[in-house]
């Protein structure tokens, strides 16, 4: 749930999970209503010789001064665009009706649409006879989530979307999608269904489905959607989370606990992107309480702590992620960063030194300034060193994946 937010309330909803209620309560005003005004002017008597109001204009093939032009298709054509946000970037047509408005599928349900994608230029980049996608939770680009909910089973519709609620900047592989490509959609609502009870579902697949949610958030991160991320994290989390009333096996549960802490792992990495400390923050803790040696979420909440200027207990966080990984190259450069960091904060750059050269013996009060020149002569020698071994590891991993 949650998708039919603007971009505001999105970043509201993934700033954590208290703000979710909030968040949900503040949509009010946004798409879904505008959806539901939009609607009532969609059914208006278009006798009415008043022309339509500017937002619904749309491609003005609207003539209110001809009757005859005005009155509906007798074939049951409606030939009059929709402009579903109100700002024209996202606009349906009906071309043939379905089976009437109580017929319009909710959000939650799993919907199966005919689809057929294309460019401007009429270029078609994608067909899809049936499409399967759970409605409002992010699956699909936001231009179908948007206006699969206007539509009315059997409907065949098509839609017009800006870049911004498809593929937007960035395009697409698959599809091939050029960046910023406005596109047409051809869509017909084959079935709607509720989803499937949590409850009752079996474990298995259970974690199919948290897996899956999963892997979009994963997908919504590579393309830099974080906010739309953290949406698709959540839904599998609360996948994970809910209650079962069948039996589950102690293997089962292990599977579930391990998509559980996978998803807070990419939540906090997501919420970091945006710059949401706390939440960050309490998706690691979540993910220690499951796993505490986890080096992933220690890794990360080092990092979120050190954002927050904690540069003790990051220390210590990241000291404690070495410990179980001590080779781990990103973790030492990390920590590196991070004594160094927090020396600055403390001024004191004696202690820098000797901790950034890992000299025990070292006394601090006998550096002279050409002790200074030294130790720019053994940091420039291991940070070859360092790029050195990153070298050979890539190197290694370039030979495994050939082999
Ligand atoms: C080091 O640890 C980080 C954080 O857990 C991880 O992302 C990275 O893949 C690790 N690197 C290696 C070489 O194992």
């Amino acid at each position: 749930r949650g998708l039919l937010m603007t971009d505001r309330e999105e970043i509201m909803e993934s700033d954590s999970h208290d703000n979710a209620q909030s968040a949900k309560k503040n949509s009010k005003t946004s798409l879904l209503d505008s959806g539901e005004d939009f609607e009532v002017l969609d059914e208006e008597d278009i006798d009415d010789d008043e022309p339509p109001p500017l937002e619904d204009v749309g491609e003005g093939k609207v003539q209110p001064t001809n009757p005859e032009n005005t009155n509906p298709d007798p074939t049951g054509q409606v030939d009059e665009w929709l402009d579903v946000l109100g700002n024209g970037q996202l606009k349906k047509k009906v071309l043939k009706e379905g089976e009437g408005r109580d017929s319009r599928p909710q959000k939650g349900q799993n919907v199966k649409i005919r689809l057929k994608t294309s460019l401007v230029d009429g270029t078609v980049v994608e067909e899809k006879p049936d499409l399967a996608f759970t409605l409002g939770d992010g699956d699909v680009i936001q231009a179908l989530d948007l206006t699969v909910q206007l539509m009315a089973m059997g409907e065949e519709a098509l839609i017009q979307t800006d870049a911004k609620y498809a593929y937007g900047a960035r395009g697409s592989l698959e599809p091939a999608v050029p960046a910023n490509a406005e596109l047409s959609l051809e869509v017909k609502l084959l079935e709607a269904t509720d989803a499937p009870d949590l409850e009752l579902l079996p474990p298995a697949e259970k974690i199919a489905l948290a897996s899956q949610k999963r892997e979009r958030g994963n997908a919504h991160y590579q393309r830099g959607d974080y906010a739309f991320a953290v949406n698709s994290y959540s839904i599998a989390l609360q996948i994970t989370e809910s209650s079962s009333k069948v039996d589950i096996t102690p293997e089962e549960e292990e599977g579930l606990l391990d998509v559980k802490v996978k998803c807070l792992n990419n939540m906090a990495a997501s919420q970091l992107k945006l710059d949401h400390y706390d939440a960050a923050l309490k998706s690691c803790v979540s993910a220690l309480q499951h796993q505490p040696d986890n080096i992933k979420a220690l890794f990360r909440m080092g990092k979120v702590l050190a954002l927050q200027g904690e540069y003790t207990e990051a220390i210590q966080t990241l000291r404690k992620a070495l410990k179980l990984e001590p080779s781990n190259k990103t973790i030492h450069a990390e920590l590196s960063k991070l004594v160094k960091k927090h020396s600055e904060q403390r001024g004191a750059e004696q202690a820098m030194y000797k901790k950034m050269l890992g000299n025990p013996s070292d006394n601090s009060s006998t550096q002279k300034p050409r002790a200074k020149s030294s130790w720019g002569l053994s940091w420039k020698w291991l940070f070859g060193a360092t790029a050195v071994a990153i070298g050979g590891v890539a190197l290694s991993v370039v030979i495994a994946a050939r082999n």
